[in-house]
């Protein structure tokens, strides 16, 4: 039973009132539930968290090593800022996604800057709540190609 780790970083728990004409107006709950749905008849669990915290970020994805078979994150600010996300990313062994609600290439420069991209497999963003669908997608096919390898 493959098992996906969706982490989601600050202000995500606001989703649905944050910046809906950015961010749409789906709330995480909904977006969660979206993603249950989608892989309701396959295998695949998924363990879904959001937290506000950097350390409890990189705590979870220590933790994760050696228990998960794939990881899609969207660590939201913490993506233009964080070494120490992009250090516990280093440490698995399993394919990463990045994924963001908004194109983050068409904002501000500031945001045009990933810790993460170089680390993860692939990234998606621009796509809203469908990213996260669209992610576990591509985030099954990296995991069933590496059994197969
Ligand atoms: C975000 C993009 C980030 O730049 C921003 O800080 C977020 C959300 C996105 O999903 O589009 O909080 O990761």
């Amino acid at each position: 039973m493959p098992k996906i780790l969706i982490l989601n970083g600050p202000n995500l728990n606001l989703l649905g009132n944050r910046e809906p004409e950015i961010y749409g107006h789906e709330t995480l709950s909904d977006i969660e539930q979206q993603c249950r749905q989608h892989v309701k008849a396959s295998d695949i669990t998924i363990d879904f968290r959001q937290s506000n915290s950097e350390g409890e970020l990189v705590d979870w994805l220590q933790g994760s090593i050696g228990i998960v078979d794939g990881i899609i994150i969207n660590p939201a600010a913490y993506t233009h800022t964080s070494v120490a996300i992009l250090d516990a990313l280093k440490q698995v062994d399993c394919p990463i996604i990045e994924l963001h609600l908004s194109n983050i290439f068409s904002r501000e420069s500031f945001r045009q800057h990933s810790y993460i991209s170089p680390v993860a497999n692939g990234l998606i963003c621009g796509f809203g709540a469908h990213g996260y669908l669209l992610a576990m997608d591509a985030i099954s096919r990296l995991v069933s190609d590496k059994e197969e390898s």
